[in-house]
């Protein structure tokens, strides 16, 4: 593995933080039979199997030492090329960002204090090694299918969107049932959806919460946008990025246009996102104008199954002494900080662009 290491790292020096660890890694692990033969079969594995499955490979529970830690990465690294060249061929070579695999370490270790890749990072690295992912103007785009049960329909003549979950259960508040806060099963209510020749029947969200009401809508009025399983682009923010109306219209139209061109194998039906950003509390907490809240509200939201915790890592630091020793620089910290020593929560919430 060091030389592989080593011919990466001359070849598009991709280690810019990490070489030293990933290096002294790569040498322990050609020191150490077990671990590579675990290694080099998984890598070969990883080569032959799609972003899916790739979920499903198991990793070895981290015995704290540096090779420990690292292992999973020697699963990806020999993929690296084939990554390239995938890029390539879709003419976008100049949307990839090598730089992601030593990013992802250097973010495992501002989370356990050692360099790193964990579950979290090796499934999000996935979309860069299957070629996923690229960059278009403030945005990260993925190419993936519609995975959450939410029916999105589109009203025939006024356009107006609205969100039917398809599966769920959903505590009184309009959460979903089992995210932080929302345990006590009292009030809570299921999906129930259905859908017959002429209607669809289940429980509309709004803002990112689910009615309990249950409501009915004539297909003869209301059109698919977009259902589960349906071919979507989905929407990550890099640190930083300027979220402005403009900014949010350019970089879609042309992630869809650069998608057509380079991914026509999909049928696109909608662009979605799935953050903190989304959640609608934001809207109040940081008012209707600031960029925070134009991208939530572009969206129709419903509410996903969170711990509540992604603020800390996008706004606070992961490793903290407590909710009282958060910094409080923005307005944003200020709020936050208040609302969980108070108790409360920023749920994570997914969305569809309204276009
Ligand atoms: C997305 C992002 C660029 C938006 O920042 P922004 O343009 O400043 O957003 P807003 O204008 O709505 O900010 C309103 C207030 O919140 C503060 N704020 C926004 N994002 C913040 C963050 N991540 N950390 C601390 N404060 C933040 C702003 O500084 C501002 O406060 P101020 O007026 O006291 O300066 C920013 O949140 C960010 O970089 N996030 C990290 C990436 C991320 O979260 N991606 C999504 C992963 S699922």
């Amino acid at each position: 593995m060091k030389q592989l290491v080593l011919s990466l790292q001359q070849k598009y020096g991709m280690f810019k933080l990490n070489y030293d660890s990933v290096y002294e890694a790569a040498c322990l692990l050609d020191d150490s039979p077990d671990k590579l033969a675990w290694a080099k079969k998984w890598a070969e594995e990883y080569k032959n199997r799609d972003i899916t499955t790739c979920r499903d490979i198991e990793l070895p529970e981290s015995d704290g030492t540096l090779l420990g830690d690292m292992l999973p990465l020697f699963v990806l690294l020999p993929s690296v090329e084939d990554m390239v060249a995938q890029y390539e061929k879709r003419g976008l070579r100049d949307s990839m960002d090598l730089d992601q695999i030593d990013g992802c370490i250097s973010a495992v270790e501002k989370r356990i204090g050692r360099v790193g890749i964990n579950r979290r990072y090796f499934d999000w690295l996935s979309n860069y090694l299957k070629c996923r992912l690229f960059r278009c103007g403030v945005f990260r785009v993925e190419v993936g299918t519609h995975k959450r049960p939410a029916l999105v329909l589109r009203h025939c003549c006024t356009g107006r969107y609205e969100v039917m979950m398809t599966a769920g259960t959903f505590h009184r508040s309009g959460n979903m049932l089992g995210s932080a806060g929302c345990t006590d099963t009292e009030g809570s209510f299921e999906a129930d959806f259905c859908e017959t020749d002429d209607e669809y029947r289940g429980h509309l969200a709004k803002d990112g919460l689910v009615s309990p009401q249950y409501v009915t809508l004539p297909k003869s009025e209301w059109e698919v946008y977009i259902k589960p399983q349906d071919d979507m682009l989905s929407l990550h923010i890099p640190k930083g990025v300027r979220l402005t109306r403009e900014n949010i219209r350019s970089s879609v139209k042309a992630a869809r246009e650069t998608v057509k061109k380079a991914y026509p194998e999909w049928d696109i039906k909608a662009v979605g996102c799935y953050s903190w950003l989304l959640n609608p509390q934001l809207s109040g907490i940081l008012g209707e104008d600031s960029n925070i809240s134009v991208f939530g509200s572009s969206f129709v939201r419903w509410p996903v199954k969170t711990d509540g915790m992604d603020v800390f890592g996008f706004v606070f630091p992961q490793t903290h002494g407590g909710y009282h020793t958060l910094p409080e620089n923005t307005r944003l910290e200020r709020s936050l900080k208040k609302l969980y020593t108070d108790g409360g929560y920023i749920l994570n919430t997914a969305g569809i662009l309204i276009e």
